[in-house]
């Protein structure tokens, strides 16, 4: 089969001044996307700015041959995001791939997360992808095609201590991930989520040593492939580290059914409500209705 490629492809890829953006948009390039690399160049914890990072990855891409924008406005506002998707409508006049990884960091345990720790995470990682996201969704909806990946996480979807702020962010990207992966459906508008592990600024130092083999790179196929117009799936979650790729799903267990249900039965069954044999993987709302349906009758 050929190579995947992205010729005439237009795509933004939030917080691509280094780490894992950084590598999305190298190979989204190399490929043939028109790419615009967009970040607020701060800290880890999303203090500060600078046009560096997304000016040097910009112009490494144009040096290879590729092509590429930079743009250096945050995602954390409506304003900001608007301005994103004005950029590739400006300078390359559409826009098909959002991949929304921008990011920052303010762990805290739970009793310490003060609103100056919650808020602006909640505005980088889940407002920040609407933010990107809709003023692009109106142009893919007009055009009948477009890709959305998100950047999800481990710590969101199954916990991760003195995260409470980026685990709750990460979770609710998986929401919006599977909300618009329905609104998309009639539009050819496929959207996923990745939970990445890879060694950045972000993770140097809880990886330690081990993080030498977790190369960012190796996330970035997924990214590409869930970006490319032969993806075939669309509301999935994909856990991407070092060059591992696999599938977290939401299984629903069989449980127990009762018309008179009781506390004490939830008490009393509670081994049977949780055991995971004969599970189903909802793909909707409407399979968890049917299922219960058939229960009910
Ligand atoms: P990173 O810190 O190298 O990259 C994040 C980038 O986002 C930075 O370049 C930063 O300047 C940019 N950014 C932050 N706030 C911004 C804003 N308001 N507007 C535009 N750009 C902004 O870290 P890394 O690891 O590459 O993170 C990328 C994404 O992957 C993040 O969403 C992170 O939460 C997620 N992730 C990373 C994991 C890992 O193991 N590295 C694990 C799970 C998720």
């Amino acid at each position: 089969m050929a190579d995947l490629g992205y010729d005439g492809r237009v795509a933004i890829i939030t917080g691509a001044g280094g780490g894992l953006g950084r590598e999305h948009a190298l190979l989204l390039a190399s490929r043939g996307a028109r790419v615009v690399v967009n970040d607020l160049g701060g800290s880890v914890a999303g203090e500060g700015g600078d046009a560096g990072p997304a000016e040097r990855v910009a112009r490494e891409i144009n040096d290879a041959g590729g092509e590429a924008v930079a743009d250096t406005h945050s995602v954390s506002t409506p304003e900001g995001g608007e301005a994103v998707v004005a950029t590739a409508i400006e300078q390359f006049g559409r826009i098909d791939i959002v991949v929304n990884n921008a990011g920052i960091l303010r762990d805290k345990t739970f009793h310490n997360m003060t609103p100056d720790l919650l808020d602006p995470v909640l505005d980088v990682h889940l407002r920040g992808a609407f933010h990107v996201t809709r003023p692009a969704w109106i142009k893919m909806r007009e055009q009948s095609y477009g890709r959305v990946i998100n950047t999800s996480s481990n710590s969101g979807i199954l916990g991760n201590f003195g995260q409470s702020n980026y685990g709750a962010a990460k979770m609710g990207l998986v929401g919006l991930t599977r909300v618009l992966a329905i609104e998309g459906a009639k539009y050819n508008i496929k959207v996923n989520a990745i939970a990445p592990v890879a060694r950045t600024r972000m993770t140097e130092e809880l990886l330690g040593a081990m993080g030498e083999k977790i190369e960012p790179r190796l996330v970035s196929p997924v990214v590409a492939f869930l970006a490319h117009e032969d993806c075939p799936v669309t509301g999935e979650v994909y856990s991407a580290a070092g060059g591992r790729i696999a599938r977290f799903f939401i299984g629903l267990t069989p449980g127990y059914y009762n018309p008179q249900l009781t506390v004490e039965d939830v008490r009393d069954h509670l081994a049977e409500i949780r055991a995971e044999d004969g599970y189903i993987v909802p793909a909707s709302n409407s399979d968890e209705l049917s299922l219960l349906v058939k229960q009910l009758r």
